[in-house]
């Protein structure tokens, strides 16, 4: 029997549009190889939305949203809109879109392909063989925490202010969503904090310890986020799966991409309760190459498969795409942000055939 899905499309700004045009052909593919059927309907975000309505989220694009099954996004943001207030930017889009979704849970991967070691900064033993999973804390913690704005304060003096809070059961759901991924995985995991200074930290790292009596199978640790940043540069072999907070989640999975030598390749996935996720390459828009047939769609079409396993539960096709882009970084493929000695440079479109090609 066919199952259908439909599956909203947001390709926003910069390098946004191509990377998803070669992702729609491949999941076309994929669907008429293993019978299931996509309806795909496209909605604007981020700064292709603010030209076309005037602002970085229309209601209607949390409403095609909510009636899909699963969300599948490019990136946005871009030097034309850096300057409008903050609640007109792009990045506020997105930070709607995840509140609005309730989408929680951040899940970023970094794994190193073997045939990209060497486009990694770090040394070849350091690198080989990492594999791991952040599990980002997404709608809460310093990005949502009130108050927050700047206020002038008595002596006339501007005063900016964030604040980093999390409750019980913000804290016990990421830790839910990571324990389980660390079984999944190889069964550690370790949860950053700032424990030493912050209190919100220390409640974090109580509830996690907590938690860890009812997953006996998994080897849980904690570290302070500096001595975190820095063992994930000097041996990240040591991490399977990591967790933490939004603020600290951002910094360390930027981290994390670049051990594996290029941001251009990793995926992510954004889960909630219930409802349907959002699946966006971890890298931004890329304006300075935008239009001009040069970026990677890999991680645009690597988040695709993320989406088949785990927004749509089929991980039959999610397999298959993943097998795609193995065999065509054997074949030599790459990209320029990817580029090594005797390879073969295409372009994002001709990167999109061959995908096609090693599909077929
Ligand atoms: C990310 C980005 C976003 C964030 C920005 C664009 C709002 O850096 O997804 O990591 O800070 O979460
Ligand atoms: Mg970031």
């Amino acid at each position: 029997m066919t199952q259908s899905f439909r599956i909203t499309l947001l390709p926003g700004d910069g390098i946004g549009p191509e990377i998803m045009a070669v992702t729609l052909d491949v999941l076309k593919q994929v669907g008429s190889k293993l019978d299931l059927e996509f309806t795909f309907q496209e909605a604007l975000i981020g700064g292709a939305a603010i030209d076309a309505t005037g602002g970085p989220l229309p209601e209607e694009t949390l409403t095609a949203c909510r009636e899909s099954d699963a969300i599948l996004l490019a990136a946005i943001g871009g030097y034309k809109w850096d300057t409008l207030p903050r609640e007109l930017r792009p990045e506020t889009g997105l930070l709607g879109m995840r509140a609005g979704l309730g989408l929680f849970a951040n899940l970023r991967p970094a794994t190193i392909l073997p045939q990209l070691i060497d486009a990694s900064s770090l040394k070849r033993e350091v690198v080989e063989g990492v594999d791991i999973m952040v599990v980002r804390e997404l709608t809460g913690g310093i990005y949502f925490g009130k108050p927050k704005g700047v206020f002038t304060t008595e002596t006339g003096e501007q005063r900016g202010v964030n604040t980093m809070a999390y409750t019980d059961s913000e804290i016990d759901r990421i830790g839910r969503v990571a324990f389980e991924t660390a079984q999944k995985r190889g069964g550690k995991l370790c949860s950053v904090d700032k424990a030493n200074v912050l209190e919100v930290s220390q409640l974090w790292r109580d509830r996690i310890t907590a938690m860890s009596a009812d997953y006996s199978d998994v080897e849980l640790s904690h570290l302070y986020v500096d001595n975190a940043a820095m063992q994930l540069v000097r041996w990240p072999k040591q991490f399977d799966t990591i967790v933490t907070g939004n603020l600290f989640g951002d910094i360390l999975s930027d981290a994390a991409a670049m051990l594996t030598g290029s941001i251009g390749m990793l995926p992510s996935a954004s889960l909630g309760a219930d409802g349907p996720g959002v699946f966006e390459p971890v890298h931004g828009s890329a304006p300075d190459i935008a239009g001009q047939d040069k970026a990677n769609p890999l991680a645009q079409v690597l988040s695709a498969a993320m989406m088949l396993r785990y927004g749509l539960n089929q991980p039959q096709a999610a397999d298959l795409i993943e097998t795609s882009v193995l065999s065509v970084l054997d074949q030599g493929y790459r990209t320029g942000d990817i580029m090594a000695e005797g390879a073969t440079l295409v372009g994002c479109q001709a990167m999109g055939e061959v995908l096609l090609k090693a599909l077929a």
